[in-house]
């Protein structure tokens, strides 16, 4: 998608849009989306983005200020299609609701303290970097539509393969769709989707 130049109040108690949200955006092609899903929106940068291209979008997060930030940012560029609610996952969506595409930009980083303010959950992806990346992965099918697709930030941090091979287990199909070095880290974006269409 077009990076948008919208306009973006900020929080320090929530994530910023930063080099991978716009990592997401520039990965996502939106075209023959009807429902769209992001995971953990944050200041809304990825949702506002998707709610320009898709009719019906739904954004939510375990962070209630960025459920109110993301509002308050889509109100100032007078949005009125992205539906935000409270959610860790997928856990208030009712099973068989289905999107045609989905979007996480999860916590990555392997830290073992637990969070202790709300934004450390920006960050915190549990000892390995991966805890979150299971879950998601590990619902995902529910919620996909047959035609649908999902884009997951993953940091080198956590090792892909582990990503990679629970893909091919589950008879999902994935694209490494956009790459990003940094100093300590390389950024993946991985377009995923039901293999030959066949949801399983
Ligand atoms: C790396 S930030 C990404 C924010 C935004 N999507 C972006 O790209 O700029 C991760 C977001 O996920 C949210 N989050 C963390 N754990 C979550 C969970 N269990 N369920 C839903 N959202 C979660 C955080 O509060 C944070 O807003």
């Amino acid at each position: 998608m077009e990076i948008l130049d919208f306009k973006m109040a900020h929080d320090e108690n929530v994530y910023p849009p930063s080099e991978d949200s716009y990592l997401i955006i520039d990965s996502i092609n939106p075209t023959s989306c009807f429902r769209s899903l992001e995971i953990g929106v944050g200041s809304g940068v990825i949702s506002l983005h998707l709610s320009k291209e898709i009719p019906f979008t739904f954004g939510c997060d375990i962070n209630p200020h960025s459920l109110y930030l993301s509002k308050k940012n889509a109100l100032a560029n007078s949005i009125n299609n992205l539906h935000l609610f409270a959610s860790d996952i997928f856990s208030s969506i009712k099973n068989g609701f289905l999107f045609d595409l989905i979007v996480f930009n999860p916590p990555y980083l392997p830290i073992e303290l637990h969070p202790r303010e709300l934004i450390d959950l920006s960050y915190h992806g549990g000892l390995d970097g991966g805890e979150y990346i299971r879950t998601f992965l590990c619902n995902l099918g529910f919620y996909l539509s047959n035609n649908g697709k999902a884009y997951l930030l993953q940091s080198s941090l956590y090792p892909l393969k582990n990503t990679t091979n629970f893909l091919k287990n589950k008879n999902f199909h994935y694209k490494i769709k956009n790459k990003l070095k940094l100093d300590f880290e390389i950024l993946y974006v991985l377009e995923i989707s039901f293999s030959k269409n066949i949801k399983v």
